[in-house]
Order: C-alpha cells, then structure tokens, then sequence
C-alpha cells in the first residue's frame, strides 16, 4: 500500500502534462492549424522544400542561400551507406516488416560508428550531435530503398548526386528519376510528417535524449513508438481499410458494421485537433488531383466514401480525419508500397526528433516520472513447493 497520504493526480496518457517550453512547433487543435518555427504548414507546402523545412526544425530560423546549399550537400554527402549496413538488411527474412528493418537499421548505424557518442557539450556538442543526426536523417531513405530492393531480388540503388531528398528516394526505390510532379507530392508529404510537437515518438526521443544518450539511440526510440497503429502505423491502416471496402457503395455498411463494433475508423480522431488536422485538409487536395493523374479514382473515391459516411456518423463528436486518412493513399498512388508508409513517417520526422532531442538538452533534466503504487508489501516468500498448485 502506498504511504503517501494527499491525493494524486494520475495523468493517463500524459494528456495535458507540459514536458517543456518549446519553439519549435504550434499545434492549434480548435482552429485547425499548424506553424513549424512560426511559419504555417500552409505557407511551407506551397514555398519550402523538406530540406529548407529540416533545416528551419533544427537550427530555427530560415537558412541563407549558402547555408542552404551547404546544408543539402551536407545531406547529399551523408547519403550512402556501409556494405555492412547492406549485408545486414540483406540477412533479414522475407517476413520482416519494413519498420522493423529500418529500426534495426539505425541501431546498427550507430554500431558502424566508431564513435556514437558526442562527449563535448556547450554548443560544440549540440553542433556534433545535430551532425551525427543528419548522417542517420540522409540514410535513412537509402536504408529504406535498398531494403525494399532486397526484398524483391533486386540490386540496391546507390544514391544519385544532385536529386532532392525526395527525389532521391522515389529514384532508389524504382530506379527511374521521378518527373517533377511526383517529386514534389513527396517533397510536400514529406514537409508534413517533418514535425508535429510532443507525440507519442517525439518524447519517446525525449526521454532517451534526456539521459544523454546518443542520437542513433534517440531515433531508434522514436521509430519504435511510431510502430503502433495508433500512431505511425495508422496511414497503412487507414490504406488497407480503403482497399478492403474496394468501392465507395459499400463505405456506408462499412462504416455502420466498424462503428456498432466499437471499431476505430482508421485516419480518424487525434489526441490534441478536436476539429479538421490541417495536414489532412493538404493531403486531400494533392491526392484528389494525384488520383485523376494516376487513373486510381475508384479507390480514391472509395476514401471519399468512407470520409464522408464517418463524418455523418461521428457528427457532433470532436473526431475529424487526421494526416494519415490520405498520406497511405498518395504515397499507394506515388507506387509505394504500403509497409514502406510508416518508415517514410520516421524518414521525414527525424527532423521534428532532432529539433526536439537538441531543445530538451539545451537545459536538460533526466525525464523520471512516478507510479502510484497500489500493491501489497511486505509478503512473506512462499519457498515453490509449498505454492498451491
Ligand atoms: N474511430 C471511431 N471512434 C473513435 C476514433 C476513431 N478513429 N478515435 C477515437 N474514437 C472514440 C473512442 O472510441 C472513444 O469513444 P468512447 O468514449 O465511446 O470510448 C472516444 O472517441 C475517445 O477516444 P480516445 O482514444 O480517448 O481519444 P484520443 O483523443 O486519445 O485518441 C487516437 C486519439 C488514439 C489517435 C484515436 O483517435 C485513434 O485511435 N484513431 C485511430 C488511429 C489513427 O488514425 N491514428 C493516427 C493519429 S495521427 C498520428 O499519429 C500521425
């Protein structure tokens, strides 16, 4: 039993509980919007690139034309990776799913690095520990690709000077240069997975930072909170829910069936926007213009479908779409596949980790909360064999 004698608070989920104060991200879950660094989600789609957004989470201001260019060569440089590496994704079995390749992936880049850990502090050691995070944010598209290569007997692609970080990864992917459309809709999907404040992977991040690991045990951690279906894994749920109604009559009875279940309706709901995630709202315009391109309007339309009879249904209540109820069907659209969405998540979040991983250290306290203890004490040790069977 418990000795303490006030009343405890208990926070289940953290809900409400502040960690820090941050200016890295604004999440304004009434009004539907959110700004990286000050600047709208809006305004970046439509101006920046995922580079020039990384680079804004990390060092916090808009990089000069110089800063920028050093920045992507920076990256550039980072891009291939160790034969080891390739050996090791190449030793997984079929069966393994592709965020559990790309985990173990970026464990074992910290493992090829004879020196993981940054040992100086003051603003050196934030500059050391940003570098080693952009080394893990450049390979990261590389591990994906030669993975899902490997997979399929194919030959990894190496890495082509002078593509975008978007660009580079369809390109390994598929071995052909994608053309500048679908670029950007990877460019704009990447922007919005970049960074979304204290989520589930973000303080899992956190907490390891604020034990003074290392990054690549930091990015590890938030790729293994992004595992779940409520979090990462939600943009392949939602997609596999689409494919399953298969066409936009049957959404109704879907939806009725899932919802009298006590089903979740994937791509629906979040923790802090009680109204429209304005990320959705970006991916629903690209995708409906990627569907007509595409010629996938049966599917897209099916999305559609559900949306709209989740919305009827869920009326009154405060659960909207969220990013992931069209990110799995434009990335389905762009020819990747599906278990590939949630890695492409970390891809682009590893700046968001980074951003926050740096902040927290800036004036860090290890991350050490309590558990109300409810238990028994002191019980006498029953010896096995005088245990009831
Ligand atoms: N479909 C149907 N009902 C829902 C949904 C949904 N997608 N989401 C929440 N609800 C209902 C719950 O069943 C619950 O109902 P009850 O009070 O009758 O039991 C009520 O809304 C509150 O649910 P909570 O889980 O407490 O709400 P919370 O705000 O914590 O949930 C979460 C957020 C976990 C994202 C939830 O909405 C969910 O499971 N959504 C589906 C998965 C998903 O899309 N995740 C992606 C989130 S965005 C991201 O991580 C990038």
């Amino acid at each position: 039993m418990s000795s303490i004698k006030e009343p405890v608070i208990i926070h289940k989920g953290l809900d409400g509980v502040y960690v820090k104060e941050s200016r890295i991200c604004y999440v304004d879950g009434e009004a539907s919007r959110l700004f990286y660094r000050g600047y709208s989600i809006e305004e970046l789609t439509a101006k920046s690139t995922y580079e020039e957004t990384a680079y804004l989470l990390i060092y916090g201001a808009l990089p000069s034309k110089t800063q920028l260019q050093e920045f992507v060569k920076r990256i550039e440089d980072y891009r291939p990776i160790d034969s080891g590496i390739l050996q090791l994704l190449q030793s997984l079995p079929s069966t393994c799913n592709a965020l559990d390749a790309l985990r173990t992936a970026i464990s074992a880049l910290g493992a090829y690095d004879p020196e993981p850990e940054t040992t100086s502090w003051g603003v050196g050691g934030m500059e050391a520990r940003i570098d080693k995070s952009l080394q893990i944010l450049a390979k990261t598209p590389t591990i994906i690709a030669a993975f899902d290569r490997l997979r399929n007997h194919q030959d990894p692609i190496n890495p082509k000077p002078g593509l975008s970080h978007a660009a580079d990864f369809l390109y390994m992917l598929s071995n052909n240069v994608p053309d500048a459309y679908d670029t950007r809709v990877m460019d704009v999907a990447l922007i919005l997975h970049a960074e979304h404040e204290m989520n589930a992977s973000t303080f899992a991040c956190t907490v390891t930072a604020s034990t003074l690991a290392d990054m690549y045990s930091i990015i590890t951690s938030g790729i293994c909170a992004l595992r779940g279906p409520l979090h990462g894994g939600a943009n392949e749920a939602a997609l596999k829910t689409v494919m399953e109604v298969g066409d936009p009559s049957n959404a109704e009875a879907y939806v009725t069936q899932a919802l009298a279940e006590k089903k979740r309706i994937m791509g629906f709901g979040h923790r802090v926007y009680k109204t429209w995630d304005p990320r959705y709202k970006v991916l629903k315009k690209i995708g409906t213009e990627l569907a007509e391109r595409k010629g996938q309007t049966t599917l897209f339309n099916t999305a559609l479908a559900i949306e709209s009879s989740a919305l009827r249904h869920l009326a009154g209540s405060p659960i909207f779409p969220n990013v992931d109820s069209y990110s799995g069907l434009v990335f389905h659209m762009l020819g990747i596949t599906i278990d590939l969405f949630t890695p492409i998540f970390a891809l682009s979040r590893i700046a968001g980790w980074t951003a926050h991983s740096m902040e927290y250290l800036e004036s860090n306290r290890l991350i050490r909360p309590k558990a109300l203890y409810v238990g028994q004490i002191g019980l006498e040790y029953v010896p096995i064999e005088q245990r009831p069977a």
